[in-house]
């Protein structure tokens, strides 16, 4: 398998364990194993109850059964838990597409979903966005990259990096083009219910259309990325059993403390959102307001939903050295260069210390070494 480094994150490799302020984390606040014990009276005796073995390779039924309830029309028997969405895009792809197969990404994106895609020998198509166009999804020339030897659609909504989001006739147009061309819709909605409006929610692409796939995962709007969970969720049933022939060899089932962890936080998962929207509006406004600032330096479309942005970053000669620059002061950022977006920088607004966090980078853009 020939596949390329996955530049977000060796960047973060180098410095998310050593810069004291996230500023461009993707996730939402985190919180404690204990926290999460208190969300139910009798959790913790059913957490130190778990059996160590191996679980259902489908991931066990309680688990299943919290994940099916996110959704309409999903019975418990649809879904697949992975270990975490990651690996639900390997599965997915690796399941679908041969050399002379031929896939669809939106991009930029989580570098992966491109990347999976290519290292299954497909020819692989972006459908490319961009800032120019105010982050717009042109159908159009959706519908131009389509071949008979398509076979498969990735988007991602709520967006990764842009944190835009699609209309919902624009969201069933796409849903009806793959169908009408016979693709299967890869719909990454990891980022799902942590939309700014409720009322903007799209539906669930497994719930719309027959052999369109639903990734979801707990990391993002939930804020648990350390379970290490995540799914996918299907009615195509001859999708399912290809995927999990193949996830005999990646991880035969997962961690039996984290899906236990995972459906006590998908039942009460209300509190887990309140919280992080919460952050979220706290947040949104400082940081706008810190681009109103430096608006010679910032340039931004608003996101509609998720915890991350991608603005333009303009007086800056260089804006890979900018972020280190940024980086050595304390605060990370996220050089849009790892999405081949060098003129931006993906910006974090989901975590608790952002207010801090602008209080260094300010400083840092008014130090003369800074821009
Ligand atoms: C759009 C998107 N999809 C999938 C993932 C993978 O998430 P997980 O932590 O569940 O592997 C990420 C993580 O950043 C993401 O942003």
């Amino acid at each position: 398998m020939d596949i390329g480094p996955f530049r977000i994150e060796r960047y973060y490799a180098r410095y998310e364990f050593t810069t004291r302020y996230m500023l461009s984390s993707s996730d939402c606040e985190s919180r404690t194993v204990a926290d999460l014990l208190e969300l139910e009276p009798d959790a913790h005796a059913r957490l130190l109850g778990t059996w160590c073995g191996y679980t259902e390779s489908a991931g066990a039924p309680e688990l299943r059964q919290a994940i099916a309830a996110l959704y309409e029309r999903i019975h418990p028997d649809e879904v697949i838990v992975t270990s975490c969405a990651e690996e639900g895009i390997f599965l997915l792809y690796h399941a679908l597409l041969e050399a002379g197969d031929h896939a669809i990404v939106e991009t930029p994106c989580y570098e992966s979903a491109l990347e999976l895609a290519r290292s299954t020998d497909a020819r692989v198509s972006q459908w490319h966005r961009s800032f120019e166009d105010g982050w717009a999804h042109d159908l159009e020339a959706l519908d131009g990259l389509v071949r008979r030897e398509s076979r498969v659609l990735y988007v991602n909504q709520p967006h990764n990096p842009t944190g835009t989001l699609m209309d919902r006739p624009t969201f069933e147009r796409v849903a009806e083009l793959a169908r009408a061309n016979r693709m299967v819709l890869f719909s990454d909605e990891v980022y799902r219910e942590l939309e700014h409006d409720p009322a903007d929610r799209l539906p669930a692409a497994c719930d719309l259309d027959e052999r369109a796939v639903s990734l979801g995962s707990i990391s993002k709007s939930y804020g648990l990325p350390g379970l290490r969970l995540g799914w996918l969720a299907t009615r195509d049933a001859s999708l399912r059993a290809a995927i999990m022939r193949l996830k005999d060899y990646t991880t035969i089932c997962s961690s039996a403390p984290s899906e236990v962890l995972t459906a006590l936080a998908l039942r009460n998962r209300d509190v887990l959102l309140e919280r992080n929207a919460g952050i979220v509006r706290r947040n949104l406004p400082l940081l706008e307001a810190f681009f109103d600032r430096h608006a010679e330096t910032f340039e931004w479309i608003r996101p509609a939903a998720g915890p991350i942005g991608f603005p333009r970053v303009t007086g800056v000669d260089d804006v890979d050295r900018f972020c280190q620059r940024v980086a050595a002061a304390g605060v990370l950022l996220l050089p849009g260069s790892v999405y081949d977006e060098p003129a931006h920088v993906r910006v974090g607004f989901g975590r608790a210390s952002l207010p801090e966090a602008l209080a260094v980078l300010e400083s840092t853009l008014a130090a003369p070494a800074a821009v």
